[in-house]
C-alpha cells in the first residue's frame, strides 16, 4: 500500500494515528536539530518531521532528498506547536518513522509552487511538471466540474451524447481545414471537423431529438488568447423547437453552470439585444455590458462646423468615460497613439474634458464655439469631470474602432471586473456578410442557418439585408456559444447555397449528403455549441482559454512539449505518395 490517507486529509483528529503517505517533495528546511519537509500531491501538502537525536540516519537522509523526489513515508500524526492556519492540514505534522524514495529526480528547470520563478515558455515545454502547481490544477479542476455539471443538466432533460467521427470531408466552408492524408486513397484527403454541424443535423433526420456532444473542433486559423486550434465545443442539438425554446434551455445550462461551480446566481432572465443594437451602441457582436460607455451618435451636431476630418466623415461617434477628467495631457496622448496604431486604425482621435469648473478643453477649439461644446456634453450626458472621446470615419470601421476603444478605457478604468458576469443573447445576426477580398456573400453564421421568414422576401434584391434565426450568447465581452434555428428543406438549402455562389454541381458534390437526407423527412430543428474552454476561462476570471486546457498549443499553433507539428520520414511521405519537401 503506498498510501493510506492524501496529504490533504489530516486533521487535528487523526492524532496518534500510524499513516502512510507519498507524494512529491517540495520544500525541506533544517531547524537545529529538526528536518521539515513539505510533501505535496493533488490534494493538499503535509508537513513531515524528522529528529536528528531521535534517528539520526533518518534524519540524514531526509536531508539528501531533492525537489521533487517521489517519496513514500510512515510516521505518526502528532499535533504541532506552531500551526499554520494557511492550509488544512496545518495544524499536524507527521513524525517519520521510515522514509522510502521511490524515484529520485532531476533539479526541476522552474520552481513547483504557487507563485513560481518558470517564464511561459520554459513552463509550456515542461507542461507536465507546470501542471503540478496548484493554481494551474485549480483551473483544470474547473474545468472537469463545468463538462461533468454539462452532463448532469443535459442528461436530465433527456439530451443523448452521440459520438461523431473526427476523419471527415473538407468543405469550403467557414475558417481552413485540417486535413489527413489518406494512405489506403492515394491523392486523397480527409478533413478534421471545424465542428459537428452537419453529423448532428443529421441525427435530428435520425430521431434523436435532443443531441449533445462534448467534442473536439479543430479550425486552422490565426490564434489569440481566445483561439486554440483544436479547441472544444458543448454541441448541442434539438428537434421540433422554435428559437425561444433553444434560449430557454441553455440559458438554463449556463444558470445551473454558475450555481452550481461557482455560486453565482442570476436574477431574472439573461438580457437580450439585436445584433443591430450591440453594434449600433458598443461596436461589437459581443459587447462587454458590465460597463456603460455606450456610443453616442455625434454626426449632426459636429458636421459642417469647418473641422473638415468631421465633414469628410460618415459618422462621428462619441464615448462618455465617466470621472476622467484628470487624465492628463500624456495620458491623452497615449490614448490618441494607441488608437492610431495598425490593429486599431483611426487616424486620430478628439477628446473634450468638462472640467470641474464647468469649462470645456478640446483639441478641436478652434472650430467649435463654447456653447457648442456645451451641447455635445449635454448630448452624452457627460457632467463636471467627464472626457468624451469622439472618432469618426466609416460607419463599420469607426464603430469597430470606438468598440476597441470602449474595451481598453474598460481594462484602464478598472471597470471590468473577472468576479462579475454580465451574459447577453445577440439576437437576429444577418444571414450574410460581404467579403470584400473575394466578392461575394459568406454565410455569417454558416451555410445551414434559416432566413427570418419576414425577410425572406429580400433574399435575392438585397441579400445584406436579410436576418437569421441565429443568435449568440455573449458574456463580459467574449462569445461564449452560438447556434441557429436551420434550414430544414431541400430546396430552401439549395437556393441557399446558389446565393452563397455554388453550383448546383457543387453544392451536391460538397453537401449532397445533407441535401438527400432533407428529402427522407426532416424535422424541425436548431442548436448551439458553446466553446467550453472560453466558458470555463470566463467562469474562472481570465481572457485566455489556453491556461484551462491541459495540453494547449503556443500562438504559433505548435506544441513546444512535444515538438509539434513535426517533419515525416522519408518512408511515411512516401507510402502517402507524398513528395518529400526539401
Ligand atoms: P461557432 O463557430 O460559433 O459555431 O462555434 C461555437 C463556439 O465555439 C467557440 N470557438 C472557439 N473556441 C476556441 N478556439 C477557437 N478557435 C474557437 N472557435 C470557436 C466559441 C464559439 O461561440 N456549429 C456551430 C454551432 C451551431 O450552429 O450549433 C459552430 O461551430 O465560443
Amino acid at each position: 500500500m503506498y498510501r493510506s490517507h492524501t496529504n490533504g486529509e489530516l486533521r487535528i483528529e487523526n492524532i496518534n494515528q500510524k499513516v502512510t503517505l507519498s507524494g512529491w517533495m517540495q520544500r525541506s528546511r533544517d531547524l537545529g536539530g529538526m528536518t521539515f519537509v513539505d510533501l505535496r500531491d493533488r490534494y493538499g501538502i503535509t508537513q513531515l518531521v524528522f529528529n536528528l537525536d531521535e534517528n539520526t540516519d533518518l534524519c540524514m537522509q531526509a536531508r539528501k532528498l531533492g525537489r521533487e523526489f517521489v517519496i513514500q513515508v510512515e510516521g505518526i500524526v502528532v499535533e504541532r506547536s506552531s500551526k499554520n492556519k494557511n492550509i488544512p492540514t496545518g495544524e499536524i505534522e507527521i513524525k517519520i518513522e521510515k522514509l522510502t524514495v521511490l524515484n529520485a529526480a532531476k533539479t526541476p528547470p522552474f520552481i513547483i509552487e504557487d507563485e513560481t520563478d518558470g517564464g511561459e515558455e520554459i513552463r509550456a515545454q515542461y507542461r507536465y511538471l507546470d501542471l503540478r502547481r496548484n493554481p494551474v490544477q485549480e483551473k483544470l479542476k474547473l474545468r472537469n466540474k463545468v463538462a461533468l455539471e454539462t452532463r448532469k443538466y443535459l442528461d436530465f432533460l433527456d439530451f443523448l451524447d452521440v459520438e461523431t467521427p473526427y476523419l471527415i470531408k473538407s468543405t469550403p466552408e467557414g475558417a481552413r481545414d485540417f486535413v489527413v492524408p489518406s494512405r489506403m486513397n492515394q491523392g486523397e484527403f480527409y478533413a478534421l471537423p471545424q465542428s459537428p454541424q452537419t453529423f448532428k443535423q443529421l441525427l435530428m433526420v435520425s430521431g434523436f431529438d435532443r443531441y449533445y456532444q462534448i467534442v473536439k473542433c479543430f479550425r486552422d486559423e490565426d490564434l489569440r488568447a481566445d483561439r486554440q486550434p483544436e479547441f472544444t465545443q458543448i454541441d448541442c442539438e434539438m428537434a421540433f423547437v422554435e428559437q425561444e425554446d433553444i434560449l430557454q434551455t441553455f440559458e438554463g445550462l449556463i444558470k445551473h453552470l454558475f450555481q452550481a461551480v461557482r455560486g453565482v446566481n442570476f436574477d431574472g432572465a439573461f438580457p437580450r439585444m439585436t445584433y443591430a443594437k450591440a453594434m449600433e451602441k458598443y461596436g461589437s457582436d459581443k459587447p462587454d455590458i458590465r460597463f456603460g460607455m455606450e456610443f453616442v451618435d455625434f454626426t449632426e451636431l459636429t458636421q459642417n462646423k469647418g473641422f473638415k476630418v468631421f465633414d469628410d466623415s460618415e459618422v462621428v461617434l462619441a464615448i462618455n468615460a465617466q470621472d476622467c477628467s484628470e487624465y492628463t495631457r500624456k495620458q491623452l496622448d497615449e490614448l490618441i497613439e494607441w488608437v492610431k496604431r495598425p490593429q486599431i486604425g483611426a487616424k486620430g482621435m478628439i477628446y473634450l474634458k468638462c472640467n470641474s469648473d464647468g469649462t470645456f478643453k478640446s483639441s478641436v477649439d478652434k472650430f467649435y464655439s463654447t456653447k457648442e461644446l456645451a451641447l455635445w456634453a449635454e448630448k452624452a450626458n457627460a457632467k463636471a469631470g467627464d472626457l468624451l472621446f469622439l472618432l469618426s470615419g466609416d460607419l463599420e470601421k469607426t464603430r469597430k474602432q470606438m468598440g476597441e476603444l470602449r474595451l481598453h478605457l474598460g481594462n484602464e478604468l478598472g471597470l471590468r471586473n473577472p468576479n462579475v458576469f454580465k451574459p447577453l443573447w445577440v439576437l437576429d445576426f444577418p444571414l450574410l456578410e460581404w467579403d470584400e477580398e473575394n466578392n461575394r456573400y459568406h454565410a455569417m453564421h454558416h451555410p445551414f442557418t434559416s432566413p427570418k421568414p419576414e425577410d425572406f422576401h429580400l433574399i435575392y434584391t438585397e441579400p445584406g439585408k436579410v436576418r437569421a434565426n441565429a443568435y449568440d450568447l455573449a458574456m463580459n465581452g467574449v462569445e461564449l456559444g452560438g447556434g441557429s434555428i436551420r434550414i430544414h428543406d431541400r430546396d430552401l438549402q439549395a437556393q441557399m447555397f446558389d446565393l452563397l455562389g455554388f453550383t448546383k454541381d457543387e453544392a451536391q458534390d460538397q453537401f449532397g449528403f445533407l441535401m438527400n437526407a432533407f428529402e427522407y423527412g426532416a424535422p424541425p430543428h436548431g442548436g448551439l455549441a458553446f466553446g467550453l474552454d472560453r466558458l470555463v476561462a470566463t467562469m474562472g476570471g481570465s481572457d485566455s482559454i489556453r491556461d484551462y486546457i491541459a495540453f494547449p498549443k503556443n500562438n504559433r499553433g505548435r506544441d513546444v512539449m512535444i515538438d509539434a507539428p513535426s517533419l515525416l520520414s522519408k518512408e511515411q511521405l512516401k507510402e502517402l505518395n507524398m513528395n518529400t519537401l526539401s
